[in-house]
């Protein structure tokens, strides 16, 4: 089968002719349609796993993914040939991923139907993003009549955590260069502050002299967070998705810091695709491209700017 693969850390990644996976008790074998692209996966590229979890090579890359159940094996209950199914078909530990024409996921695993009436290239841009936005709003247990501040609003994850903090009640403040704030509003943002125009807390301030309940923070560094968190008022949260918060250093504040790491489950899925179903999320496609160039869409996700989703059609 036709696959994108790294034939060791740090190498360019490359359409490669592998064999198909066999699904093994408990797993469904799945004939991908579409691979949704997610930040992790050039991460994973470059060597994030290294130290936990022994890789063998040509490792084929990326997380999520639609397709169409193919095979089931032993023991499968939940899921039958011939649905349509998305979610995470990610094993780094065997070498396999979503950027191929077949994938393994686990009956038990993260994977559930596709929302009725999605096609395949949206249903793969929603696992990971959408799952880790949901999961964060839920962490941060947004209400009505908070104040939540989305930093990296603009990107995968943050678009659809703009979307679920708008419905949980919240009042919501995402960050946006000019280009996007429009998008933003539409997505449920109350009010966008521009992060490319710096002073970014004294924005928010301008309006919201009192401080803010919390902020789901998809982009800043330990030093950008500290900065951040002097927004939150006593017995706020903040979030981060990429470990930048000190929890020790902001319960010493009376604040709450939590460094999110989760996995998408078949249970957030079922939640989404009710949302999705529901028309009370929408995941915006900015880019879908063939596997063949699957490594330029990656270098220009790496690069930055990104306004939405990109998909990779197999
Ligand atoms: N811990 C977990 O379980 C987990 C799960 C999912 C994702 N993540 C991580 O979360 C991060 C975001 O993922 P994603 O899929 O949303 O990424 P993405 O789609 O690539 O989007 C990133 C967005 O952030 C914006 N941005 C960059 N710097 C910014 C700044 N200083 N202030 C405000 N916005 C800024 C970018 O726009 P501009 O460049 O135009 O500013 C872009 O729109 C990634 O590092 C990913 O690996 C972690």
């Amino acid at each position: 089968m036709r696959a994108i693969a790294v034939s060791e850390y740090g190498a360019t990644p490359a359409l490669t002719n592998l064999p198909r996976p066999e699904p093994g008790p408990g797993e469904i074998l799945v004939r991908m349609v579409a691979a949704g692209l997610n930040p992790l996966d050039w991460k994973i590229a470059d060597g994030m796993l290294k130290d936990s979890v022994d890789v063998p090579f040509p490792l084929i890359l990326g997380r999520d993914g639609a397709g169409v159940v193919d095979e089931v094996g032993e023991g499968v209950t939940r899921l039958r040939h011939g649905e349509q199914v998305y979610g995470v078909f990610s094993h780094p530990e065997r070498g396999l991923g979503s950027y191929a024409e077949y994938a393994i996921a686990r009956d038990d695993g993260p994977v559930a139907k596709m929302p009725d009436g999605m096609i395949y290239t949206q249903a793969a841009a929603v696992p990971t993003a959408s799952a880790t936005a949901l999961a964060l709003v839920d962490e941060a247990r947004v209400d009505t009549g908070q104040t939540v501040l989305v930093v990296g609003a603009t990107g995968g994850v943050g678009q659809s955590a703009v979307q679920l903090a708008s419905r949980a009640g919240a009042k919501v403040i995402a960050t946006a260069r000019d280009d996007m704030a429009g998008t933003m509003r539409l997505l449920g943002a109350d009010e966008t502050v521009d992060h490319s125009r710096g002073d970014l807390n004294g924005q928010v301030l301008a309006v919201h002299s009192e401080g803010i309940d919390a902020v789901l923070d998809m982009v800043s560094d330990a030093t950008a967070a500290e900065h951040i968190a002097q927004l939150l008022r006593p017995g706020g949260t903040y979030i981060s998705t990429v470990h930048s918060v000190n929890p020790d250093a902001m319960e010493a504040r009376e604040l709450r810091g939590v460094n999110y790491e989760g996995e998408p489950t078949a249970a957030l899925l079922e939640r989404l695709s009710d949302l999705i179903d529901a028309g009370a999320l929408r995941v915006h496609l900015e880019r879908e491209v063939p596997l063949a160039e699957a490594a330029d869409a990656l270098a220009a996700n790496r690069a930055g700017g990104a306004r939405g989703k990109t998909v990779i059609r197999i």
